[in-house]
């Protein structure tokens, strides 16, 4: 079945992938987006907090490195919502696998505490300087977003602000920020339409270009944290991300680019970070509103990812996640559907209906196949994209036939695909993690 797959691969459409051109300022500053999009509104405020502090730093002349950590643990330094179920050794996890400096997953963690009010951080003096620019540069941003809407009070009222709160809270950085309000380059950099640019220009280590590995990390945090936000969908990003990747290492896909299609799984429901949580965790039955606001998500993923450099294809397949071969799927309801497109859609499938959810049980492997099968019958799924995920759970069997698939075919064991493990630890992990699917 695998020769007659390969077979069928266009290689002309699906070019192999090495490098990645993708700079690790812009991917972070893009995802970030995906934050921002969390609250209740788009209004750039991770941007706009992010050359705050970047400016506030490099008025107080910090060390170069100081001002680049500053830089990115104010991009995230919203990345985790105020839930019960985050905790500080979570976050390390969701920031430790960023090829980021630890200082800045330290930040985020001591500003997310700070905010929770539960951690030694309780009072602002506890905080490191670093940490203090970050908190009030956010502070400022918001007063900024919800201040007058007439420029000049803006700028009065900010100017006041700046004199009064943030000189009682810190007055080396109080100064800094007066030198910036001074400067009219700084209000007009602040405008949303060039914020993004002005932070662009001073981003570090903009040459710097991500490795598929760091791609791939940097993925997977993302997908810990889309999940975290629902708990109650367990670990579905990142499963999807591992059945597509293995679906497409099966299709006959090379190493690089079996990758970017997990990348696609890890992210497809990126676009549910701005789902609100008593939407995601109802138990019962959704109304036409709370409908709506999950039917966007995957437009909201395609829409975040598309921004990122060298991201077409996993844009265009995480996007794709719910759409149907009949045109009955959304956001777009499009046909001309390939195959990868359809090896995300039936991993988010399969993942979904074997999980246990808050209204039903999960379902047998078996269960769940039949079901997608039915699916392909009324020609809602490409037969082609069944088969592979037909492949993939059956070989979860037999890691030794896996491997001598993957041997057949000139590269090494399909299951490296998304771990990195060598031949024993799949055995005891990786197939460990494919049982519960
Ligand atoms: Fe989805
Ligand atoms: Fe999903």
């Amino acid at each position: 079945m695998i020769k007659m797959l390969a077979e069928k691969l266009d290689n002309k459409t699906i070019e192999n992938r090495n490098t990645v051109p993708v700079s690790l300022n812009k991917l972070i500053a893009a995802l970030s987006a995906a934050v921002d999009l969390a609250g209740s509104s788009d209004r750039k405020h991770s941007l706009r907090t992010a050359y705050i502090a970047t400016r506030l730093a490099s008025n107080m002349s910090m060390e170069k490195a100081e001002v680049d950590n500053i830089y990115y643990a104010a991009l995230l330094h919203d990345l985790i919502p105020a839930q019960s179920y985050f905790n500080q050794s979570l976050i390390f996890e969701i920031l430790g696998n960023l090829p980021l400096s630890s200082q800045v997953a330290k930040q985020v963690v001591a500003l997310w505490q700070y905010k929770q009010g539960n951690g030694i951080a309780s009072r602002l003096g506890h905080l490191s300087l670093s940490e203090r620019i970050i908190y009030l540069a956010e502070c400022f941003e918001n007063q900024y977003c919800n201040g007058e809407s007439e420029e000049y009070l803006l700028r009065r009222s900010l100017s006041n602000w700046s004199n009064r709160v943030a000189a009682a809270a810190d007055k080396k950085i109080a100064a800094a920020l007066a030198d910036c309000l001074r400067e009219e380059a700084f209000w007009q950099d602040l405008k949303e339409n060039r914020v993004q640019r002005a932070l662009e220009q001073m981003a570090p280590d903009w040459r710097q270009q991500l490795n598929i590995d760091d791609l791939e990390k940097v993925s997977r945090s993302f997908s810990l944290l889309i999940d975290r936000k629902n708990p109650y969908t367990g670990q579905h990003s990142q499963r999807v991300g591992m059945i597509a990747g293995c679906c497409a290492r099966l299709y006959g896909l090379d190493s690089a680019m079996s990758r970017r299609v997990s990348i696609a799984g890890y992210l497809h429901d990126l676009g549910k970070l701005s789902i609100p949580e008593v939407i995601l965790d109802k138990a019962g039955s959704l109304t036409e509103r709370e409908m709506q606001a999950i039917r966007a998500h995957p437009y909201d993923s395609y829409a975040v990812l598309s921004e990122i450099e060298d991201f077409t294809d996993i844009a265009r397949w995480a996007g794709n996640h719910h759409e149907r071969m009949d045109g009955s799927g959304y956001p777009w309801g499009r046909s001309d559907l390939t195959v990868v497109d359809q090896i995300v859609a039936v991993a988010d499938i399969y993942e979904a209906l074997t999980s246990n959810r808050p209204y039903r049980r999960a379902l047998s492997q078996g269960d769940a196949l039949s079901l997608i099968k039915k699916q392909v019958a009324k020609g809602k799924i490409r037969l082609e994209a069944y088969e592979l995920l037909e492949m993939t759970v059956e070989s979860k069997n037999s890691c030794k036939e896996a491997d001598n698939l993957a041997n057949a075919r000139g590269s090494s064991c399909w299951f490296r695909v998304y771990s990195g493990f060598d031949a024993k630890q799949i055995a005891a992990e990786g197939l460990k993690r494919i049982d519960r699917i």
